[in-house]
């Protein structure tokens, strides 16, 4: 991701950030990889198998895991 793109983003509730006009993006780790679609699902409950990509693992997590939007799991 450069400074000169419009890269535009949306928080799905429960769910990941859709990422668009992005040419890469960091993992947790500052590694960053590469886009190769207009759209892109960021994980944001820190499960996925795939990061920094969705995987869908979010939704075994139980509804209201992201209840202060910050896309943090609820932990017990
Ligand atoms: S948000 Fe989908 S696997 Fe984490």
């Amino acid at each position: 991701m450069s400074a000169d793109e419009d890269v535009r983003t949306t928080v799905c509730p429960d769910g990941p950030m859709l990422v668009r006009g992005a040419s890469s993006w960091p993992d947790d780790n500052g590694e960053l990889h590469p886009v190769r679609r207009p759209v892109v699902a960021v994980c944001r409950c820190e499960r996925s198998q795939l990061a920094p990509w969705c995987d869908g693992t979010h939704k075994a997590l139980p509804r209201g895991w992201d209840t202060e939007g910050k896309g943090r799991p609820v932990k017990k």
